[in-house]
């Protein structure tokens, strides 16, 4: 071959590669996201509440990027798949063949579909099952109401597939619009433009003209209810806790001032809550226009509410900016957890902020004691792994840290304009950490030299434990929390003589999560006999007094944790005691005779979570 058409061939090579787009960075996929992408999807779906199943079709409308092939690879779980049509231009829809491979246990089944062109839409007529791990369905008897039963989704991070065949990775982004129908006397909700004034007929209809990963498309349907807390934001609950939702969580809008102050213009249009049963396996989910909260965040004195910022603050980082798949779930959830804190010093001030700060770090500690060191590092390494099993607080509270770490070295008056310019820089965009790294280097490090060096910057973000680097949060209120605390231990102080009258739950945790795990069990009655803890109606200070109670063997807690464990499925707070509990042959026992009544009520990650550690 002369030289040149050693060049051409080179070059040639190097063309359709390019169009071919190379780069595939989620293994957790089975779509051929590379070549082919799905841009917009129509759902049309009906809610079959007696057999918990959503039925119906799925319209997918494609993008080719590579000429050479006519395949579509589908991400499905669980799904029972009827007939696949295809259709070019607006021509005649045309019945296709597909297959359904075997069931993955993480992956689930890759759906194959030929069409022997590149067609412009598929459609698949499907039905979701019983298992589906990506909904929830309560029966009526499980719902406050008892009226009427419910349902919701919960997709990220790989649970779209379970009642969508879809490409269920966050590297795609799409818009969407759905029909679904269900019962007349109930509404439905997605991450999309609900109308609170909708009427309510059993047949409604959504438009998501945003384009956004798959994870986000969400939806809830139970006899739910509208009340504005302001003109853009509003809660939507089934009545018992509507009132108390939209009094407890009415700072949100200042929120959002707050946020577009710091990080430009909210772009979603508006932002609602969605209120779950108290079985949500999460805190709360950033649905697009609509979050999805945990009721147990209702604590009646706004204490919690830093999970509305948090939810909020992936508008920005997350929605607007996405992880282009989960070993990158840190440039979502670290952004996400640093600009919560900043949305929190706004409306809620310093001293708050910084003792939210510090309570994450000591989780943080907690959960780092535990880990295996792979899963320290920042980019994690999903090889093989269910991504919900590498779940933990490190790219929430190292990926913080490492912003914060950040923050200080340059000062707010560089950083804050850097992050501004990251989210509008990347805007409607799914990236990875070379992608924020590169971005970083060129915008922060280079831009500024001598302040921060990218081998600092490589080990916070490629190596296990937290680098020497890391800042270490200090709140003058938890200093007094702990004097206070070593003084009574050492029996120089009594209960009553310390100022906890003025004490906030945050003081409270600070205080109980500081408490010895061998304490004598007369101190534990004398605690409780002071401060009620057992009864207390805080999730949050419950969970972290059951705990020590736990430790401490301190058994007047039984009735109390017992109906905390059923009545409750949010994993943050139930995970850590029935893994305390299974330690312990005797607790094991209790465990297993409190979950064998909790069980149905859990959602299917928490069932599957609870299993695993109940044998
Ligand atoms: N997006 C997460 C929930 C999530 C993460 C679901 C990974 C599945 C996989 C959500 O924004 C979140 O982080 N919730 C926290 C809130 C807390 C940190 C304030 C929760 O649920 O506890
Ligand atoms: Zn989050």
């Amino acid at each position: 071959m002369t030289k040149l058409m050693i060049r051409l061939v080179a070059i040639a090579i190097m063309v359709t590669s390019y169009a071919g787009v190379a780069k595939m960075n989620d293994d957790l996929t089975y779509a051929n996201y590379d070549e082919v992408k799905v841009k917009h999807v129509y759902l049309d779906l009906a809610v079959d509440f007696d057999n918990k199943s959503l039925k119906g079709f799925v319209d997918l409308s494609l993008t080719w990027l590579n000429n050479n092939t006519t395949t579509v690879y589908l991400d499905t779980r669980d799904l029972k798949v009827f007939k696949v049509y295809a259709q070019k231009g607006e021509g005649q829809w045309q019945k296709v063949a597909f297959d359904l491979a075997k069931r993955d246990d993480v992956m689930g089944s890759k759906l194959t579909i030929k069409p022997g062109y590149q067609a412009d839409k598929l459609r698949v007529y499907y039905q979701s099952t019983e298992v589906a791990s990506g909904l929830q369905w309560l029966t009526k008897e499980q719902t406050a109401g008892k009226q009427h039963p419910f349902m919701f989704s919960q997709n990220q991070a790989i649970h779209a597939r379970s009642w969508i065949p879809i490409q269920d990775t966050p590297a795609v982004r799409l818009t969407y619009d759905a029909r679904i129908k269900t019962d007349e006397a109930l509404l439905a909700v997605m991450s999309a433009n609900n109308e609170p004034n909708t009427a309510r007929d059993g047949d409604y209809y959504f438009e998501m003209p945003q384009a956004i990963p798959p994870y986000l498309i969400a939806i809830g349907v139970g006899d739910l209810h509208f009340k504005a807390m302001s003109e853009q934001t509003g809660v939507y609950a089934e009545s018992y806790i509507l009132e108390r939702s939209a009094n407890e969580f009415n700072d949100t809008q200042a929120m959002i001032h707050a946020s577009e102050k710091l990080y430009g213009k909210y772009r979603w249009g508006r932002y609602d809550l969605l209120m779950l049963p108290p079985s949500f396996p999460f805190g709360g989910m950033e649905n697009p226009r609509l979050s999805f909260i945990t009721p147990t965040v209702v604590a009646g004195d706004k204490s919690l509410v830093n999970l509305i910022a948090h939810e909020l603050a992936h508008s920005w980082s997350g929605n607007l900016v996405t992880n282009e798949s989960w070993r990158d779930l840190w440039l979502n959830e670290g952004f996400t957890s640093y600009v919560e804190n900043r949305i929190m010093e706004e409306v809620f001030g310093r001293d708050r902020a910084v003792m939210e700060q510090v309570l994450g770090v000591a989780d943080l500690h907690g959960d780092m004691a535990n880990l295996p060191d792979n899963d320290e590092i920042l980019y994690l390494d999903l090889q093989g792994r269910d991504p919900d099993a590498a779940f933990s607080g490190v790219p929430y509270v190292k990926g913080q840290l490492f912003l914060i770490f950040l923050e200080q070295r340059y000062g707010r008056d560089k950083f804050d304009p850097f992050v501004l310019s990251y989210f509008n820089q990347f805007s409607f965009q799914s990236i990875g950490t070379e992608d924020f790294l590169t971005y970083l280097q060129e915008n922060l490090i280079d831009k500024y030299p001598g302040i921060v060096s990218m081998s600092e910057v490589k080990d916070w973000v490629f190596k296990p434990a937290l680098p020497t680097t890391v800042p270490s949060p200090q709140s003058d209120a938890f200093d007094i929390v702990g004097k206070y605390s070593t003084q009574w231990l050492a029996g120089n102080k009594n209960l009553a003589d310390m100022p906890t009258a003025n004490w906030t739950v945050h003081e409270w945790l600070y205080f109980i999560n500081g408490l010895p795990r061998d304490l004598a069990l007369d101190k534990m009655h004398t605690l409780d006999s002071a401060f009620n803890f057992t009864n207390s109606t805080n999730a949050e200070i419950a969970h972290a007094w059951y705990l020590l109670a736990l430790h401490n063997d301190y058994n007047v807690i039984e009735e109390q944790l017992a109906q905390y464990l059923v009545d409750i499925g949010r994993r943050k707070l139930i995970v850590p005691l029935y893994k305390k509990l299974a330690e312990t042959e005797q607790g094991l026992k209790w465990a297993q005779q409190v979950y064998r009544k909790a069980r149905p009520g859990y959602h299917p990650l928490a069932q599957g979570t609870m299993d695993s550690i109940l044998k």
